[in-house]
Protein backbone atom coordinates (compact mmCIF):
# COMPACT_ATOMS: atom_id res chain seq x y z
CA UNK A 1 0.00 0.00 0.00
CA UNK A 2 1.33 3.44 -0.47
CA UNK A 3 1.42 5.92 1.89
CA UNK A 4 -1.49 7.85 0.81
CA UNK A 5 -3.64 5.11 1.25
CA UNK A 6 -2.10 4.07 4.58
CA UNK A 7 -3.12 7.24 5.94
CA UNK A 8 -6.77 7.16 5.37
CA UNK A 9 -6.82 3.85 7.58
CA UNK A 10 -8.58 2.74 10.60
CA UNK A 11 -5.48 1.58 13.13
CA UNK A 12 -6.73 -2.01 14.21
CA UNK A 13 -2.98 -3.30 15.04
CA UNK A 14 -3.10 -4.79 11.27
CA UNK A 15 0.18 -5.46 9.65
CA UNK A 16 1.21 -3.25 7.08
CA UNK A 17 4.62 -2.39 4.86
CA UNK A 18 5.95 1.03 4.13
CA UNK A 19 8.16 2.04 1.96
CA UNK A 20 9.38 5.01 1.02
CA UNK A 21 12.61 7.64 1.50
CA UNK A 22 13.54 8.21 5.22
CA UNK A 23 13.04 12.59 5.91
CA UNK A 24 13.80 12.39 8.98
CA UNK A 25 14.59 10.58 12.29
CA UNK A 26 14.58 11.78 15.74
CA UNK A 27 14.66 10.48 19.00
CA UNK A 28 16.41 8.71 22.04
CA UNK A 29 17.81 5.15 22.58
CA UNK A 30 14.14 4.27 24.11
CA UNK A 31 11.93 5.50 20.84
CA UNK A 32 12.91 6.54 17.83
CA UNK A 33 10.99 8.03 15.34
CA UNK A 34 11.05 7.95 11.01
CA UNK A 35 9.25 9.94 9.10
CA UNK A 36 8.86 8.40 5.62
CA UNK A 37 7.46 9.69 2.20
CA UNK A 38 6.94 7.65 -0.75
CA UNK A 39 5.64 10.73 -2.47
CA UNK A 40 2.36 9.34 -3.06
CA UNK A 41 1.46 12.24 -0.77
CA UNK A 42 2.53 15.46 0.57
CA UNK A 43 2.26 13.62 4.17
CA UNK A 44 4.91 11.15 5.53
CA UNK A 45 3.58 8.33 7.83
CA UNK A 46 5.61 8.07 11.34
CA UNK A 47 7.37 4.77 11.82
CA UNK A 48 8.14 4.49 15.51
CA UNK A 49 10.52 2.37 16.94
CA UNK A 50 10.61 1.54 20.87
CA UNK A 51 13.43 0.06 22.59
CA UNK A 52 12.15 -3.68 23.65
CA UNK A 53 11.41 -4.65 20.14
CA UNK A 54 13.71 -7.22 17.80
CA UNK A 55 15.09 -4.73 15.35
CA UNK A 56 18.73 -4.46 16.08
CA UNK A 57 20.78 -1.49 16.29
CA UNK A 58 23.00 -2.11 13.49
CA UNK A 59 20.46 -1.48 10.94
CA UNK A 60 18.63 1.25 12.65
CA UNK A 61 22.02 3.12 12.53
CA UNK A 62 21.45 3.29 8.45
CA UNK A 63 18.48 4.47 8.85
CA UNK A 64 19.09 8.11 8.01
CA UNK A 65 17.81 10.91 6.14
CA UNK A 66 17.51 9.98 2.68
CA UNK A 67 17.86 6.04 2.90
CA UNK A 68 15.34 3.91 1.43
CA UNK A 69 13.62 1.57 3.12
CA UNK A 70 10.81 -0.78 4.33
CA UNK A 71 9.25 -0.81 7.84
CA UNK A 72 6.95 -3.35 8.46
CA UNK A 73 4.31 -3.37 11.55
CA UNK A 74 1.25 -2.73 13.15
CA UNK A 75 -0.48 0.30 12.19
CA UNK A 76 -2.07 2.02 15.80
CA UNK A 77 -3.32 5.34 16.56
CA UNK A 78 -0.47 7.55 16.98
CA UNK A 79 0.27 8.70 20.36
CA UNK A 80 1.46 12.26 18.85
CA UNK A 81 -0.23 14.62 17.58
CA UNK A 82 0.39 15.50 14.24
CA UNK A 83 -1.04 12.27 12.51
CA UNK A 84 -3.62 10.16 13.25
CA UNK A 85 -1.96 6.58 12.55
CA UNK A 86 1.62 5.73 13.13
CA UNK A 87 3.36 2.21 12.24
CA UNK A 88 4.86 0.61 15.10
CA UNK A 89 7.96 -0.88 13.51
CA UNK A 90 8.78 -5.04 14.10
CA UNK A 91 11.20 -5.05 11.02
CA UNK A 92 13.20 -2.44 9.17
CA UNK A 93 14.67 -3.92 5.80
CA UNK A 94 17.22 -1.13 4.25
CA UNK A 95 17.10 -1.14 0.77
CA UNK A 96 19.85 2.15 -0.01
CA UNK A 97 21.85 3.98 2.42
CA UNK A 98 22.73 7.13 2.15
CA UNK A 99 25.46 9.10 4.23
CA UNK A 100 25.97 12.75 5.53
CA UNK A 101 26.32 14.21 2.51
CA UNK A 102 22.95 13.44 1.13
CA UNK A 103 21.91 16.78 0.37
CA UNK A 104 18.23 17.25 0.73
CA UNK A 105 19.11 17.36 4.16
CA UNK A 106 15.90 18.61 6.30
CA UNK A 107 16.30 22.35 5.89
CA UNK A 108 15.20 25.01 3.80
CA UNK A 109 17.77 24.63 0.38
CA UNK A 110 17.16 27.80 -1.94
CA UNK A 111 15.79 27.23 -5.57
CA UNK A 112 19.19 27.38 -6.96
CA UNK A 113 20.51 24.86 -4.88
CA UNK A 114 18.19 22.46 -5.88
CA UNK A 115 18.42 23.26 -9.18
CA UNK A 116 21.49 21.77 -9.39
CA UNK A 117 20.35 19.04 -7.80
CA UNK A 118 17.67 18.24 -10.14
CA UNK A 119 18.05 14.51 -9.78
CA UNK A 120 17.45 14.57 -6.09
CA UNK A 121 15.23 17.62 -5.75
CA UNK A 122 12.27 15.49 -6.38
CA UNK A 123 12.26 14.19 -2.68
CA UNK A 124 11.52 17.39 -0.72
CA UNK A 125 8.21 18.28 -0.55
CA UNK A 126 8.32 21.61 -2.67
CA UNK A 127 8.84 19.58 -5.65
CA UNK A 128 6.92 16.80 -4.66
CA UNK A 129 3.84 18.72 -4.14
CA UNK A 130 4.52 20.83 -7.92
CA UNK A 131 4.85 17.25 -9.84
CA UNK A 132 1.76 15.98 -8.28
CA UNK A 133 0.25 19.05 -8.77
CA UNK A 134 1.89 19.40 -12.67
CA UNK A 135 0.41 15.75 -13.39
CA UNK A 136 -2.78 16.48 -11.76
CA UNK A 137 -3.43 19.25 -14.64
CA UNK A 138 -2.26 17.53 -16.94
CA UNK A 139 -4.79 14.83 -16.59
CA UNK A 140 -7.24 17.34 -16.27
CA UNK A 141 -6.53 18.92 -19.59
CA UNK A 142 -6.75 15.60 -21.06
CA UNK A 143 -10.03 14.96 -19.95
CA UNK A 144 -11.64 18.60 -20.15
CA UNK A 145 -11.26 18.02 -23.90
CA UNK A 146 -12.37 14.37 -23.95
CA UNK A 147 -15.76 15.16 -22.12
CA UNK A 148 -16.12 18.11 -24.79
CA UNK A 149 -15.56 15.39 -27.48
CA UNK A 150 -12.18 16.68 -28.72
CA UNK A 151 -9.58 14.58 -30.28
CA UNK A 152 -6.08 14.46 -29.25
CA UNK A 153 -4.08 14.93 -32.15
CA UNK A 154 0.14 13.91 -32.24
CA UNK A 155 1.66 16.54 -34.24
CA UNK A 156 5.48 16.06 -34.94
CA UNK A 157 8.27 17.55 -32.92
CA UNK A 158 10.58 17.31 -36.30
CA UNK A 159 9.53 19.96 -38.87
CA UNK A 160 10.22 21.67 -41.73
CA UNK A 161 7.83 24.58 -41.65
CA UNK A 162 8.29 27.59 -39.03
CA UNK A 163 4.81 28.12 -37.42
CA UNK A 164 5.23 30.80 -35.85
CA UNK A 165 8.02 32.41 -38.52
CA UNK A 166 10.01 33.97 -35.68
CA UNK A 167 13.05 31.60 -36.97
CA UNK A 168 14.36 30.84 -33.29
CA UNK A 169 14.63 27.11 -34.12
CA UNK A 170 16.81 24.34 -33.26
CA UNK A 171 17.83 22.17 -36.22
CA UNK A 172 17.95 18.77 -36.79
CA UNK A 173 20.29 16.33 -38.77
CA UNK A 174 22.86 13.93 -39.06
CA UNK A 175 25.13 15.72 -40.63
CA UNK A 176 28.93 15.97 -39.35
CA UNK A 177 28.80 19.36 -38.60
CA UNK A 178 32.22 20.19 -38.76
CA UNK A 179 32.27 18.74 -42.65
CA UNK A 180 28.38 19.56 -44.21
CA UNK A 181 28.42 18.68 -47.86
CA UNK A 182 28.28 21.40 -49.79
CA UNK A 183 26.04 22.44 -53.12
CA UNK A 184 28.38 23.59 -56.36
CA UNK A 185 27.51 27.05 -54.74
CA UNK A 186 29.18 26.39 -51.29
CA UNK A 187 25.74 26.48 -49.66
CA UNK A 188 24.82 23.01 -47.18
CA UNK A 189 23.28 20.58 -49.29
CA UNK A 190 20.56 19.61 -47.12
CA UNK A 191 19.24 17.13 -49.83
CA UNK A 192 21.89 14.93 -48.60
CA UNK A 193 20.64 15.01 -44.99
CA UNK A 194 18.49 12.59 -43.56
CA UNK A 195 15.13 14.39 -44.37
CA UNK A 196 16.58 15.32 -47.55
CA UNK A 197 15.85 18.87 -46.43
CA UNK A 198 16.52 21.36 -43.71
CA UNK A 199 14.47 20.24 -40.13
CA UNK A 200 14.04 21.32 -36.91
CA UNK A 201 12.73 20.81 -33.53
CA UNK A 202 8.95 22.35 -33.62
CA UNK A 203 8.41 25.83 -32.02
CA UNK A 204 4.21 24.91 -32.15
CA UNK A 205 1.88 22.01 -33.38
CA UNK A 206 -0.71 24.43 -34.68
CA UNK A 207 -0.40 24.22 -38.90
CA UNK A 208 -0.38 20.46 -38.50
CA UNK A 209 -3.35 21.10 -35.80
CA UNK A 210 -5.38 22.97 -38.46
CA UNK A 211 -5.24 20.01 -41.11
CA UNK A 212 -7.22 18.17 -38.17
CA UNK A 213 -9.18 20.47 -37.37
CA UNK A 214 -10.69 21.12 -40.61
CA UNK A 215 -11.66 17.35 -41.20
CA UNK A 216 -11.96 16.06 -37.02
CA UNK A 217 -13.66 19.47 -35.99
CA UNK A 218 -12.24 19.75 -32.49
CA UNK A 219 -8.69 18.66 -32.01
CA UNK A 220 -6.23 19.21 -29.58
CA UNK A 221 -2.60 18.93 -28.99
CA UNK A 222 -0.19 18.79 -26.06
CA UNK A 223 3.52 17.94 -26.86
CA UNK A 224 7.12 19.50 -26.20
CA UNK A 225 8.24 23.00 -28.04
CA UNK A 226 11.34 23.85 -28.64
CA UNK A 227 11.99 27.69 -29.01
CA UNK A 228 15.97 28.77 -29.38
CA UNK A 229 15.04 31.91 -28.12
CA UNK A 230 17.83 33.11 -25.87
CA UNK A 231 15.33 34.83 -23.09
CA UNK A 232 17.14 33.89 -19.72
CA UNK A 233 14.28 35.09 -17.72
CA UNK A 234 11.91 33.47 -14.97
CA UNK A 235 8.92 32.91 -17.77
CA UNK A 236 10.87 31.11 -20.99
CA UNK A 237 12.05 27.71 -21.38
CA UNK A 238 13.70 26.26 -24.41
CA UNK A 239 12.01 23.11 -24.22
CA UNK A 240 8.18 23.54 -22.79
CA UNK A 241 4.66 22.04 -23.26
CA UNK A 242 2.47 23.42 -25.30
CA UNK A 243 -1.57 22.74 -25.20
CA UNK A 244 -3.11 23.87 -28.30
CA UNK A 245 -6.68 23.67 -28.73
CA UNK A 246 -8.19 23.81 -32.77
CA UNK A 247 -11.73 23.96 -33.74
CA UNK A 248 -13.36 24.18 -37.00
CA UNK A 249 -16.57 27.18 -36.96
CA UNK A 250 -14.95 28.67 -34.26
CA UNK A 251 -14.94 32.63 -34.10
CA UNK A 252 -12.77 34.71 -32.15
CA UNK A 253 -15.37 34.73 -29.67
CA UNK A 254 -15.95 31.49 -29.18
CA UNK A 255 -11.96 30.80 -28.99
CA UNK A 256 -12.47 33.50 -25.92
CA UNK A 257 -15.01 31.61 -23.94
CA UNK A 258 -13.35 28.08 -24.74
CA UNK A 259 -10.03 29.34 -22.89
CA UNK A 260 -11.55 31.17 -19.94
CA UNK A 261 -13.67 28.22 -19.80
CA UNK A 262 -11.12 25.57 -20.33
CA UNK A 263 -8.37 27.60 -17.69
CA UNK A 264 -10.91 27.76 -15.08
CA UNK A 265 -11.96 24.00 -15.48
CA UNK A 266 -8.32 22.70 -15.00
CA UNK A 267 -7.39 24.80 -12.14
CA UNK A 268 -10.74 24.25 -10.66
CA UNK A 269 -9.68 20.59 -10.96
CA UNK A 270 -6.27 21.54 -9.16
CA UNK A 271 -7.95 23.06 -6.25
CA UNK A 272 -10.48 19.83 -5.72
CA UNK A 273 -8.19 17.30 -6.38
CA UNK A 274 -4.75 18.66 -4.64
CA UNK A 275 -5.80 20.60 -1.62
CA UNK A 276 -3.15 18.71 0.23
CA UNK A 277 -0.11 19.69 -2.00
CA UNK A 278 -1.91 23.44 -2.21
CA UNK A 279 -2.56 23.61 0.85
CA UNK A 280 1.06 22.99 1.57
CA UNK A 281 2.54 25.58 -0.80
CA UNK A 282 0.46 28.33 0.09
CA UNK A 283 1.87 28.11 3.44
CA UNK A 284 5.49 27.71 2.07
CA UNK A 285 4.70 31.07 0.23
CA UNK A 286 3.32 32.94 3.16
CA UNK A 287 6.45 32.02 5.01
CA UNK A 288 8.60 33.65 2.79
CA UNK A 289 6.42 36.69 2.52
CA UNK A 290 7.47 37.44 6.41
CA UNK A 291 10.77 38.10 4.93
CA UNK A 292 9.59 40.41 2.46
CA UNK A 293 8.52 44.20 3.27
CA UNK A 294 5.02 44.80 3.34
CA UNK A 295 4.45 46.75 -0.35
CA UNK A 296 6.06 43.24 -2.04
CA UNK A 297 3.99 40.76 -0.57
CA UNK A 298 0.97 39.47 -2.44
CA UNK A 299 -2.78 40.80 -1.68
CA UNK A 300 -3.66 37.46 -2.08
CA UNK A 301 -2.66 34.08 -0.96
CA UNK A 302 -2.45 31.39 -3.12
CA UNK A 303 -5.80 29.45 -2.97
CA UNK A 304 -7.44 33.29 -2.23
CA UNK A 305 -5.64 33.94 -6.08
CA UNK A 306 -6.68 30.77 -7.63
CA UNK A 307 -10.17 30.91 -6.47
CA UNK A 308 -10.87 34.40 -7.94
CA UNK A 309 -9.50 33.28 -11.07
CA UNK A 310 -12.28 30.49 -11.22
CA UNK A 311 -14.74 32.73 -10.20
CA UNK A 312 -14.03 35.76 -12.28
CA UNK A 313 -14.81 36.17 -15.66
CA UNK A 314 -11.91 37.56 -17.26
CA UNK A 315 -11.66 40.97 -18.75
CA UNK A 316 -11.97 41.40 -22.48
CA UNK A 317 -10.27 44.24 -23.94
CA UNK A 318 -8.92 45.17 -27.98
CA UNK A 319 -5.35 46.24 -28.15
CA UNK A 320 -6.09 49.30 -28.81
CA UNK A 321 -8.22 49.69 -26.07
CA UNK A 322 -5.33 49.11 -23.75
CA UNK A 323 -3.14 51.01 -25.03
CA UNK A 324 -5.44 54.10 -24.26
CA UNK A 325 -5.01 53.13 -20.75
CA UNK A 326 -1.38 52.96 -20.56
CA UNK A 327 -1.15 56.31 -22.08
CA UNK A 328 -3.47 57.39 -19.41
CA UNK A 329 -1.70 55.00 -17.04
CA UNK A 330 0.11 56.87 -13.83
CA UNK A 331 3.58 54.94 -14.67
CA UNK A 332 2.87 56.04 -18.03
CA UNK A 333 2.84 59.96 -17.11
CA UNK A 334 5.49 59.48 -14.29
CA UNK A 335 7.70 57.67 -17.73
CA UNK A 336 8.06 54.74 -15.20
CA UNK A 337 7.85 52.26 -17.70
CA UNK A 338 11.15 51.28 -19.14
CA UNK A 339 9.56 51.21 -22.47
CA UNK A 340 7.46 53.77 -24.38
CA UNK A 341 3.61 53.09 -25.60
CA UNK A 342 2.40 53.63 -28.42
CA UNK A 343 -0.24 52.44 -31.18
CA UNK A 344 1.97 49.40 -32.70
CA UNK A 345 3.98 48.90 -30.17
CA UNK A 346 4.68 44.75 -28.77
CA UNK A 347 3.15 44.93 -24.93
CA UNK A 348 6.15 44.31 -22.56
CA UNK A 349 5.80 42.23 -19.66
CA UNK A 350 5.38 45.54 -17.47
CA UNK A 351 2.88 47.19 -19.36
CA UNK A 352 0.79 43.43 -19.21
CA UNK A 353 1.59 43.10 -15.78
CA UNK A 354 -0.02 46.81 -15.29
CA UNK A 355 -3.35 46.17 -17.12
CA UNK A 356 -3.25 42.38 -14.99
CA UNK A 357 -2.21 43.36 -12.02
CA UNK A 358 -3.11 47.46 -11.03
CA UNK A 359 -5.61 48.32 -13.56
CA UNK A 360 -8.15 45.49 -13.83
CA UNK A 361 -7.18 43.49 -11.16
CA UNK A 362 -7.80 40.40 -12.63
CA UNK A 363 -7.19 37.84 -15.50
CA UNK A 364 -7.42 40.10 -19.05
CA UNK A 365 -8.00 38.17 -22.55
CA UNK A 366 -6.43 41.22 -25.05
CA UNK A 367 -7.63 41.19 -28.58
CA UNK A 368 -7.78 42.17 -32.04
CA UNK A 369 -3.44 43.55 -32.19
CA UNK A 370 -1.76 44.92 -34.81
CA UNK A 371 -1.26 42.42 -37.44
CA UNK A 372 2.50 43.72 -38.24
CA UNK A 373 3.20 42.58 -34.63
CA UNK A 374 1.46 38.99 -34.90
CA UNK A 375 1.68 35.69 -36.70
CA UNK A 376 0.73 35.47 -40.93
CA UNK A 377 -2.11 32.89 -40.00
CA UNK A 378 -4.07 35.19 -37.81
CA UNK A 379 -7.44 36.37 -39.95
CA UNK A 380 -7.19 40.09 -41.02
CA UNK A 381 -10.00 42.24 -39.88
CA UNK A 382 -11.91 44.36 -42.02
CA UNK A 383 -9.71 47.56 -40.75
CA UNK A 384 -6.65 46.36 -42.48
CA UNK A 385 -4.53 47.01 -39.48
CA UNK A 386 -5.25 44.55 -36.96
CA UNK A 387 -5.81 40.97 -36.69
CA UNK A 388 -8.29 38.64 -34.89
CA UNK A 389 -5.91 37.73 -32.02
CA UNK A 390 -6.19 37.00 -28.26
CA UNK A 391 -3.82 36.57 -25.51
CA UNK A 392 -4.89 36.03 -22.00
CA UNK A 393 -2.62 37.11 -19.01
CA UNK A 394 -2.39 36.34 -16.09
CA UNK A 395 -1.21 37.79 -12.89
CA UNK A 396 2.38 37.22 -11.73
CA UNK A 397 2.50 35.34 -15.54
CA UNK A 398 1.74 37.96 -18.35
CA UNK A 399 0.72 36.16 -21.38
CA UNK A 400 -0.06 32.70 -20.48
CA UNK A 401 -2.53 32.04 -23.81
CA UNK A 402 -1.37 33.26 -27.17
CA UNK A 403 -4.54 32.55 -29.46
CA UNK A 404 -6.43 33.78 -32.90
CA UNK A 405 -8.97 33.05 -35.48
CA UNK A 406 -7.11 32.03 -38.39
CA UNK A 407 -6.95 33.53 -41.88
CA UNK A 408 -9.36 30.78 -43.78
CA UNK A 409 -9.11 32.94 -47.14
CA UNK A 410 -6.81 31.17 -49.53
CA UNK A 411 -5.90 35.04 -51.34
CA UNK A 412 -5.15 37.18 -48.26
CA UNK A 413 -3.28 34.15 -46.36
CA UNK A 414 -1.64 33.39 -50.11
CA UNK A 415 -0.26 37.56 -49.47
CA UNK A 416 0.37 37.54 -46.47
CA UNK A 417 2.53 34.63 -46.55
CA UNK A 418 4.50 36.31 -49.40
CA UNK A 419 4.92 39.45 -47.55
CA UNK A 420 6.22 38.19 -44.39
CA UNK A 421 9.02 36.33 -46.24
CA UNK A 422 7.34 32.73 -46.32
CA UNK A 423 8.30 30.43 -49.25
CA UNK A 424 4.75 29.79 -50.64
CA UNK A 425 6.51 26.00 -51.72
CA UNK A 426 6.97 25.24 -48.02
CA UNK A 427 3.67 25.28 -46.42
CA UNK A 428 1.54 24.24 -49.73
CA UNK A 429 -0.21 21.86 -47.79
CA UNK A 430 -0.98 24.31 -45.28
CA UNK A 431 -2.39 26.86 -48.48
CA UNK A 432 -4.10 23.80 -49.38
CA UNK A 433 -6.76 23.86 -47.00
CA UNK A 434 -7.93 27.25 -47.86
CA UNK A 435 -8.51 25.96 -51.75
CA UNK A 436 -10.23 22.96 -50.48
CA UNK A 437 -13.30 23.17 -48.02
CA UNK A 438 -12.15 26.20 -46.23
CA UNK A 439 -13.73 27.07 -42.74
CA UNK A 440 -13.70 29.55 -40.39
CA UNK A 441 -11.58 28.41 -37.20
CA UNK A 442 -9.61 28.97 -34.62
CA UNK A 443 -7.43 28.23 -32.00
CA UNK A 444 -4.85 28.67 -29.15
CA UNK A 445 -1.86 27.42 -27.31
CA UNK A 446 -1.60 27.32 -23.62
CA UNK A 447 2.08 27.44 -22.36
CA UNK A 448 1.73 24.65 -19.52
CA UNK A 449 5.20 25.33 -17.65
CA UNK A 450 3.09 28.74 -17.31
CA UNK A 451 -0.30 27.53 -15.92
CA UNK A 452 2.14 25.34 -13.47
CA UNK A 453 3.24 28.09 -12.37
CA UNK A 454 0.52 30.33 -12.00
CA UNK A 455 -1.61 26.93 -9.87
CA UNK A 456 1.62 26.08 -7.69
CA UNK A 457 2.77 29.63 -6.88
CA UNK A 458 6.24 29.28 -7.59
CA UNK A 459 8.48 32.33 -9.01
CA UNK A 460 11.00 30.62 -11.74
CA UNK A 461 9.33 28.72 -14.57
CA UNK A 462 12.88 25.98 -13.76
CA UNK A 463 10.95 24.80 -11.04
CA UNK A 464 7.90 23.48 -12.48
CA UNK A 465 9.50 21.11 -14.62
CA UNK A 466 11.13 18.16 -14.38
CA UNK A 467 14.31 18.81 -16.20
CA UNK A 468 14.39 22.81 -17.10
CA UNK A 469 16.01 23.57 -20.70
CA UNK A 470 17.45 27.15 -20.88
CA UNK A 471 20.38 29.01 -22.55
CA UNK A 472 23.68 27.20 -21.40
CA UNK A 473 22.05 24.49 -19.28
CA UNK A 474 20.88 20.66 -19.98
CA UNK A 475 22.94 19.18 -17.02
CA UNK A 476 20.41 16.23 -16.13
O1 LIG B 1 1.99 32.86 -28.22
P1 LIG B 1 2.65 31.62 -28.76
O2 LIG B 1 3.95 31.77 -29.44
O3 LIG B 1 1.56 30.98 -29.74
C1 LIG B 1 1.74 29.89 -30.54
O4 LIG B 1 2.71 29.20 -30.58
C2 LIG B 1 0.51 29.57 -31.34
N1 LIG B 1 0.89 28.64 -32.40
C3 LIG B 1 -0.55 29.00 -30.44
C4 LIG B 1 -1.83 28.68 -31.17
O5 LIG B 1 -2.55 29.57 -31.55
N2 LIG B 1 -2.12 27.41 -31.38
O6 LIG B 1 2.81 30.55 -27.60
C5 LIG B 1 1.69 30.11 -26.87
C6 LIG B 1 2.00 30.06 -25.39
C7 LIG B 1 2.36 31.41 -24.79
O7 LIG B 1 1.23 32.16 -24.48
C8 LIG B 1 3.13 30.98 -23.55
O8 LIG B 1 2.24 30.62 -22.51
C9 LIG B 1 3.83 29.73 -24.03
O9 LIG B 1 3.14 29.26 -25.16
N3 LIG B 1 5.22 29.99 -24.38
C10 LIG B 1 6.28 29.65 -23.62
N4 LIG B 1 6.35 29.02 -22.44
C11 LIG B 1 7.57 28.79 -21.93
N5 LIG B 1 8.73 29.13 -22.54
C12 LIG B 1 8.71 29.76 -23.74
N6 LIG B 1 9.86 30.08 -24.35
C13 LIG B 1 7.44 30.05 -24.33
N7 LIG B 1 7.05 30.63 -25.49
C14 LIG B 1 5.70 30.58 -25.49
MG1 LIG C 1 2.34 34.83 -27.94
Amino acid sequence: MQIKEILTQTPAEQEVTVKGWVRTKRGQAAVTFIAINDGSTIHNIQAVVEGNNNINEETLKLVTTGACVAVTGKLIASQGSGQAVEVKAEKIEVYGTADETFPMQPKRHSMEFLREKAHLRFRTNTFGAIFRIRHNLAFAINKYFNDKGFFYLHTPIITASDAEGAGEMFHVTTFDIKNPPKTETGDIDYKEDFFGRETSLTVSGQLEGELGALALSKIYTFGPTFRAENSNTTRHLAEFWMIEPEVAFYELEDNMALAEDFVQYVIKYALENCADDLAFLEKRLLDEEKNKPQNERSEMALLEKLRFVVDNQFERLTYTEAIEILLKSKPHKEKKFQYPVEWGIDLQSEHERYLVEKHFKKPVILTNYPREIKAFYMKQDADGKTVRAMDVLFPGIGEIIGGSQREDDYEKLLTRVKEVGIDPENIWWYLETRKFGSAPHAGFGLGFERLVLFVTGMTNIRDVIPFPRTPKSAEF
